[in-house]
């Protein structure tokens, strides 16, 4: 089937708009209108006692939240890993552990070759995709269908928000198999995700005038703390790959073992931070940031501004939510700083240099 832009200007911008019906559709497939969670047959999660994630791209910065997710959800341990440094390190494989490969296409080699060598040592290997006719989805014992619909731009979107929304669900149905209380509204909560992230689709005007000052810099700091964290690191990552201003994502609590020495007034830093129990800390990594003179793009929710928007050279201000659904959240503003910057760097946001959208060699 061909698919257009339908009116957008590129295939990013209309795949940034779709995610409130992609992630409605991801979440229909695995959870019912009684809140309950159901997964393919073979995923029994009371045999399992560990994770193994493996992915690269974005899909590894997926599997990064989903440790948090896994780890305070349902008290599993997940090692995280990407593929082209698992598949050569040999990693010694414990009984009872799931396998879990992430790929938006099921075709990146490196991941294949991960999951090649997790058979016969697993005891479950599955693949979460967006093609289901993928490499990676055959060779699985368990295929977790992320219903995204055909992703065209290079850089991936709403397969990253997909694949978030299916592994919250799998951490939640894990967390219930093993007797353990869900957070506070779970998993009805999941039900305002679609409307939540239509609603931080409209800091879409903010972020384009503050694209415009971004656009200018040379380095460019994402700072996040806790599950905010990967997402520091995707923002940097997309930024650099639409734009090709360098970009890095840091942990805020390394700020100071590092990327602080950076830090003047020429640097941007963009920290993303929601009102949640690590909030203090982030907003104290911030102003050392200010205190130096770096100029702070705050990525918060409505207490959070209320807070520490003094001295910020912008707010960008998400709809208020359940904690654990900030990171699908902070995508949006992730990925809307990334296209609105390559706009106003007239770089092809589609298709940016050097870049392919499935890496089908090593
Ligand atoms: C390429 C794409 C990225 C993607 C990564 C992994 O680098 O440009 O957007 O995240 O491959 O791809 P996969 O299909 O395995 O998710």
């Amino acid at each position: 089937t061909r698919v257009d832009k339908d009116g957008h200007k590129h295939f990013m911008a209309k795949e940034i708009a779709e995610q409130p019906v992609a992630v409605d559709k991801a979440l229909r497939a695995f959870l019912d209108d009684q809140d309950v969670i159901t997964l393919p047959e073979g995923l029994d999660f009371s045999k399992i006692e560990r994770l193994s994630l493996v992915a690269c791209g974005t899909a590894y910065y997926a599997c990064m939240v989903a440790k948090y997710w896994f780890e305070t959800i349902a008290r599993l341990p997940v090692e995280v890993d990407v593929a082209s440094e698992f598949r050569y390190r040999e990693p010694p494989v414990s009984p009872g552990t799931l396998a879990l490969f992430v790929s938006q296409s099921g075709e990146t080699a490196d991941t294949l070759a991960a999951l090649r060598y997790m058979q016969g040592k697993a005891d479950v290997i599955a693949g979460l995709v967006n093609v289901p006719e993928s490499s990676i989805a055959r060779e699985s014992d368990v295929v977790l269908p992320i219903h995204a619909g055909p992703e065209i731009s290079v850089a991936s979107t709403k397969a990253f928000t997909c694949q978030l929304t299916v592994l919250l669900l799998l951490a939640l149905k894990a967390a219930q198999t093993r007797g353990l209380p869900l957070p506070a509204g779970m998993p009805d909560d999941l039900r305002a995700l679609p409307g939540l992230i239509h609603q931080s689709l409209a800091s879409e005007v903010q972020i384009a005038s503050a694209a415009r000052d971004l656009a200018t810099a040379r380095d460019i700091i994402f700072l996040g703390r806790g599950q905010l964290y990967p997402l520091a690191l995707e923002g940097a990552l997309k930024l650099k790959e639409l734009s090709y201003i360098h970009a890095e994502g840091y942990a805020s609590g390394e700020l100071k073992h590092g990327p602080i020495a950076l830090i003047d007034d020429t640097v941007p830093v963009i920290v993303m931070a929601p009102k949640d129990a690590l909030f203090e800390k982030t907003i104290s990594n911030m102003q050392e940031v200010m205190a130096r003179g770096g100029r702070v793009v705050l990525v918060t929710d409505p207490d959070g501004a209320r807070e520490a928007s003094e001295g910020t050279a912008e707010v960008i201000t998400l709809p208020r939510a359940p904690v654990t659904l900030a990171p699908i959240l902070y995508a949006i503003p992730a990925q809307q700083i990334a296209y609105f910057t390559a706009i106003a760097k007239g770089t092809d946001v589609d298709q940016p240099r050097n870049l392919a959208k499935s890496v089908t060699v090593e």
